[in-house]
């Protein structure tokens, strides 16, 4: 596959970054996970502007414009043969002496990468999870590649024949550690707000639209332990999971044990947005 590093469009084996780069010191920096169906991206703008958001949230610079940026990914896409693919943007504070603070007059280091996607089914049998507490920092509103406590959590899931691990932070759901969560009760859907507690997804915030556009209750507020308990159906997003349903929570049965209606409404929605 093709990579894009720093201005040049080269064989992903060729592209080598110095060791004292900030990313690989520090993990000083941020990062991107964009889908492409069908040889275009889905929902670009938003994308990008949580990209920028990033950057600025950790005072880097951002190295190009909007369009430079789409220019730059579609012409990676191209020369990956277009298709389904996961695009993959880093952004570091690039390569500098290994000193905490802020390099002065040093450029930020770009790299993005392709890989095939194969898109979900609809699946007849739901995922397990389990809980955790969010040992997390409190920037998680920060797509940073410093992912430590989210590799530590998804391994424990791994560990347990998980799919994902669900974190709790003083009593209430904040995401897992790769996705967004969504419970349902009493018909009605429920996702916890956007706030610094959470990567704000994109698969979450276009399932929050698609479920309003239909009129399906769906309330973005904070969601307790008790209710992720009692919930009749519970659901993840990602760009890679697109929305998948969890029959089981710590090995408790989540509401009758089988993928939920509004799940499949949902499913069905989303596939319908991404046409
Ligand atoms: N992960 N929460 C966290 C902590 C995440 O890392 C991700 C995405 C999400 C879902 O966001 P989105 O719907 O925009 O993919 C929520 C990406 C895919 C990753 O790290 O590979």
């Amino acid at each position: 596959t093709i990579a894009y590093l720093n201005g040049e469009f080269l064989p992903l084996a060729d592209a080598k970054i110095p060791v004292l780069d900030r990313g690989f010191i520090f993990g000083d920096g941020i990062y991107e996970v964009i889908p492409v169906y069908h040889g275009k991206l889905f929902q670009a703008q938003e994308h990008l502007q949580r990209l920028e958001n990033s950057l600025e949230k950790i005072n880097l610079v951002n190295p190009y414009a909007r369009a430079t940026w789409l220019e730059l990914i579609n012409t990676l896409i191209a020369h990956n043969q277009g298709g389904s693919q996961i695009i993959y943007v880093q952004v570091t504070r690039g390569v500098a002496k290994r000193q905490h603070h802020f390099p002065e007059n040093t450029t930020p280091t770009v790299l993005m990468t392709s890989s095939p996607f194969t898109e979900p089914n609809k699946v007849t049998e739901g995922y397990h999870v389990i809980t955790r507490p969010d040992i997390r920092w409190l920037n998680c509103d920060i797509k940073s590649i410093a992912l430590l406590g989210n590799v530590l959590l998804r391994q424990e899931a791994i560990a347990n024949q998980a799919k994902e691990t669900i974190l709790i932070r003083d009593g209430y759901l904040t995401e897992g550690a790769a996705t967004n969560v969504f419970v349902v009760l009493q018909g009605i859907v429920f996702t916890p707000p956007k706030n610094n507690l959470i990567l704000p997804g994109i698969t979450r915030d276009v399932l929050v639209k698609v479920l309003h556009d239909a009129n399906i209750p769906c309330q973005e507020t904070a969601v307790s332990e008790a209710q992720l308990r009692t919930a009749d159906e519970i659901w993840l997003t990602s760009t890679s999971l697109e929305v998948a349903p969890i029959t089981r929570l710590d090995n408790q049965i989540v509401g009758t044990g089988k993928v939920g209606a509004v799940w499949s409404t949902a499913w069905d929605l989303l596939q319908r947005y991404k046409q």
